[in-house]
């Protein structure tokens, strides 16, 4: 096998989707924990100082409790090289949410034990579904009081239209939960009492669920009803099938406590021995393969101000093919220039680390200044458009205005920059002073109102307007164009490039205008109209 098929295979690139709450913070960080007790000490820490370092930037997060800052943990665990994305789980989506769901090959999806499915769960998932990026489910708080196992499945087969089958089986609930049985490798893994921050044993290999050993090491009642729901489970559940799950009809179930660290380890083996290998991307004229020689990635994240001594930004590049080396030089092929990957970063933890090499499925960060843009190709030379990217026509269009006057220059670069992350779209009217910012998601007027005071000292007002939508337009004939724009000056707006932008006041006025200049495309997004 070549190094690229041996690299590639054991890379496993995946995200957790779940409601807040549910426990996927904390699970993130028992994750970490099998990366190794080094990097375990260095990780948590990292986080921690990270956190207290970026007090400003978080402090949305912390006030709502939502995570609004996304970001890429990389480990290694038992020979595999994991990349976990985290997707923000807030109650509002912003596009990065869904962007960060296009360069993942699977999820874990964590639910808690009392509550079941919940909304923002069902959102991730349904994202997941587009692409049918097969899902892990881990079914949290088995500490705890919660609702019975079969109900829980039951519920996440009937509101996911998923195949459903237990990993594992939890023993008790609650009080009296004992720990769980692992349905896949016939092992009994007892829970420790008080073992939050060790490293659970691997349990006790059994001979199946008659083996005399789990009397003995079971109350009585416990081991009957054990015996009697997975026979229960073996009837209604159809066997794992592992192409039905990489397909992303069928969800393998775990149960546990993550923060007894409880049910963990056989998470992430379960990870690591089903999960997906870097998948093949589509592009408009080919799949790429994960093992092709040629470096390509695509990106699908802007971030700016990670590190506020640095005004650079980081662009996220998911890797799709090839051996990449620092140094390279990329083709970035909507500019037709190259692109030097003198300092490219991976992502230890909220740590980074400067990339010497990596892979498919690895995700590089590539320090710019604006020329990367999410949905850019990079490769070694092909002029590759990756597709599958979603970007989204802003449904949702409300005006901001600094609330000292004088500040309106330092609004507009901070929208500038907000605008090339693509954390929103910014639209300035030709007539008219106030800016329009539009986005997808309700909540994200008052995270961006929170950037915008603490990133760039700016303390704005968002503001309802009466506008209904907007529509990048464009045409063949450059005088249509014109005369379109000047027949209609007191509707449109340039975007942050100076592209012409159409706001209509409602959909009679969009119809309108398109009847009244037929040779005029109206395009609900960015990325289709150049
Ligand atoms: P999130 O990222 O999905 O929003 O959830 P997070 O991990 O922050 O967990 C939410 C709360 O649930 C936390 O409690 C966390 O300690 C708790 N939790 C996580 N896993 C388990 C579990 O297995 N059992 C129980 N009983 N609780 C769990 P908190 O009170 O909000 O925070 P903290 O003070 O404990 O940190």
């Amino acid at each position: 096998m070549s190094r690229i098929e041996d690299e590639v295979n054991r890379r496993r690139t995946f995200a957790i989707i779940s409601h807040p709450d549910a426990g996927k913070t904390t699970l993130t960080e028992k994750l970490l924990l099998f990366g190794g007790a080094i990097q375990l000490a260095g990780a948590v820490k990292a986080r921690g100082e990270a956190r207290r370092a970026r007090s400003d930037w978080m402090k949305v997060e912390q006030e709502r409790g939502i995570s609004v800052a996304s970001s890429v943990m990389s480990y290694e665990y038992d020979g595999r090289a994991f990349n976990l994305l985290d997707t923000p789980g807030h109650e509002d989506f912003s596009e990065d949410t869904y962007r960060t769901l296009t360069a993942v090959d699977s999820a874990i999806m964590v639910i808690d034990a009392a509550k079941g499915i919940e909304e923002q769960t069902r959102k991730l998932f349904e994202v997941c579904r587009l692409r049918d990026v097969p899902i892990i489910t881990f079914i949290n708080k088995l500490d705890r009081e919660g609702r019975e196992p079969f109900e829980l499945l039951d519920e996440i087969e009937q509101t996911l239209a998923l195949d459903v089958t237990p990993a594992s089986w939890p023993i008790g609930m609650g009080r009296s939960f004992l720990g769980c049985y692992d349905l896949f490798h016939e092992r009994l893994a007892l829970m420790a009492k008080g073992a939050k921050g060790g490293m659970p044993d691997m349990g006790e290999s059994c001979e199946g669920l008659d083996d005399p050993k789990l009397d003995s090491m079971l109350p009585e009642d416990a081991v009957a009803k054990l015996r009697e729901d997975v026979e229960m489970a073996r009837v209604l559940c159809p066997e794992f099938d592992v192409e039905s799950y990489r397909a992303g009809h069928m969800t393998p179930v775990f149960f546990g406590s993550a923060v007894n660290n409880f049910g963990v380890r056989e998470l992430l083996e379960g990870v690591a021995s089903l999960a997906p290998t870097p998948r093949p991307q589509p592009t408009a004229d080919r799949d790429v393969e994960p093992t092709e020689n040629k470096v390509s990635g695509f990106v699908f994240k802007i971030q700016a101000n990670m590190d506020p001594k640095h005004r650079d930004r980081i662009a996220f590049v998911r890797l799709c093919s090839g051996h990449f080396k620092r140094g390279m030089k990329l083709a970035h092929p909507r500019s037709g220039k190259q692109i030097n990957m003198h300092n490219p970063v991976i992502f230890l933890a909220q740590d980074r680390e400067l990339a010497e090499e990596a892979f498919a499925g690895d995700i590089l960060g590539v320090p710019n200044h604006g020329q990367l843009r999410i949905g850019d190709a990079l490769t070694e030379g092909e002029a590759l458009r990756f597709t599958g990217i979603p970007s989204f026509a802003p449904e949702l269009l409300q005006k901001v205005r600094p609330i000292d006057p004088l500040r309106a220059k330092h609004l507009g670069r901070a929208l500038q920059q907000i605008a090339e992350e693509g954390a929103a779209r910014v639209f300035k009217p030709v007539m008219g002073s106030d800016w329009v910012v539009g986005v997808v998601g309700g909540l994200q007027f008052e995270v961006l109102a929170d950037r915008i005071r603490t990133e760039f000292d700016v303390p704005v007002i968002f503001e309802p307007t009466t506008l209904y939508t907007a529509r990048w337009v464009a045409a063949e004939d450059h005088l249509i164009l014109k005369k379109f724009l000047d027949g209609n000056q007191s509707a449109m707006a340039e975007d942050h490039d100076g592209d012409p932008v159409f706001m209509a006041r409602n959909a009679w006025h969009l119809d309108r205008a398109q009847e009244d200049f037929p040779k005029i495309q109206f395009h609900k997004t960015k990325e289709q109209a150049f």
